[in-house]
């Protein structure tokens, strides 16, 4: 494999686009290829972008032998296949957030990574940015105290729409899966595996959840107390709270470019701005762990994505959300 590593884009949409956008910002990274299940759409994502090599089929994209990774943009449901698909042609894969629908899919995901011994990573890409870098290094240092609790929030308003992907049951729509998951990694990122898992949440017309309440308790008492939603937008803000002090991300905290260290009753506030959109940090992340020949990352770990959605498996059985392809 050459310095840089050559991407591909499977699936033409929202993310995908900003993720096109924000890969240009990132070190030792050409975008390559997109891929869509329609050639037309591939041919007239890639002029808008500047791709060179765009493909009628997910399938094509993958035979490419001169893409070393792949960035897997689809709708969760199709999440599984496409990671399945390139890892067993050998590219790396870097699979957008949740990983895959349920905690079975996860394991499919990562056990085809494991067999083929090609690198794959969630693409939790908040994981990756200035701000929750320097928190955690806040937080090594002593610099609250213990973390006793975290309290996050995630929600936005969408429009009113039973197709499209957010509320749709057929493209596994909800917040849990779209935004809640967010949060649940912050609290696994700190707190590891919950212990115990509950939440309360109002599944709305199309059966999926419009928003919900989450407590997740750990060994030792620890506390992450999440709220997330897809029709109405929340503070968006995030406290890490300590013995001896507390650290707030500021909103939207997923993409913050501002902490508040609060100690000693004194603030200290740091900003930490963005290169790019953001995304191009997961980029880089994804290049390092190549260059090193790894084929998981030590900041996104594969058995904790699945350890993330055995939790949203959890608290959707605990709201009767099965899926209809589940
Ligand atoms: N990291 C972030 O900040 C962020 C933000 C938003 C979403 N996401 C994640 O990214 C993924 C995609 O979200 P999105 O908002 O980009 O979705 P989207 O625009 O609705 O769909 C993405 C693309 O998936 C492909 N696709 C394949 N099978 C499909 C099907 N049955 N129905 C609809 N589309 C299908 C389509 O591409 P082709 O027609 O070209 O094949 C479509 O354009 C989700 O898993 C979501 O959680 C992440």
């Amino acid at each position: 494999m050459s310095t840089t590593v050559r991407w591909g884009i499977i699936g033409a949409g929202n993310i995908a686009r900003k993720f096109a956008a924000g890969i240009r910002h990132a070190v030792g990274a050409e975008l390559l290829g997109v891929g869509s299940r329609a050639r037309e759409k591939a041919e007239a994502f890639g002029e808008e972008l500047s791709i060179p090599r765009r493909y009628g089929s997910y399938e094509d994209l993958a035979a490419d032998g001169d893409v070393d990774a792949v960035y897997v943009a689809t709708p969760h449901p199709m999440h599984k296949a496409c990671a399945v698909l390139c890892l067993s042609a050998g590219k790396a894969v870097l699979c957008e957030k949740p990983l895959t629908t349920n905690a079975a899919e996860a394991r499919e995901v990562v056990d085809a990574a494991r067999r083929a011994g090609v690198f794959c990573m969630e693409g939790m890409w908040t994981r990756f940015l200035p701000a929750i870098v320097r928190m955690r290094e806040l937080l090594a240092e002593g610099a609250v105290g213990e973390v006793r609790m975290i309290t996050a929030d995630f929600g936005f308003h969408t429009e009113w729409n039973p197709e499209g992907r957010l509320l749709n049951p057929h493209l596994a729509g909800g917040g849990l899966l779209d935004v809640g998951v967010y949060p649940i990694s912050l609290a696994s990122m700190l707190f590891g595996t919950p212990r115990r898992v509950t939440g309360l949440a109002h599944l709305g017309a199309t059966g999926v959840d419009e928003q919900a309440g989450i407590i997740l308790a750990y060994d030792g008492g620890r506390i992450a107390v999440i709220a997330t939603a897809i029709r109405t937008t929340t503070p968006q803000d995030a406290w890490i709270l300590g013995t001896e002090g507390r650290i707030r991300l500021h909103a939207p905290w997923w993409s913050s470019t501002k902490i508040t260290l609060h100690r000693r009753g004194e603030e200290e506030k740091i900003e930490l701005p963005l290169v790019g959109n953001g995304y191009n940090y997961e980029v880089e992340e994804v290049g390092r762990c190549l260059a090193e020949g790894l084929i998981e990352s030590p900041t996104m770990p594969l058995d904790e994505s699945i350890s993330i959605m055995e939790t949203t498996d959890r608290l959707r059985a605990q709201w009767g959300l099965k899926y209809p392809m589940e």
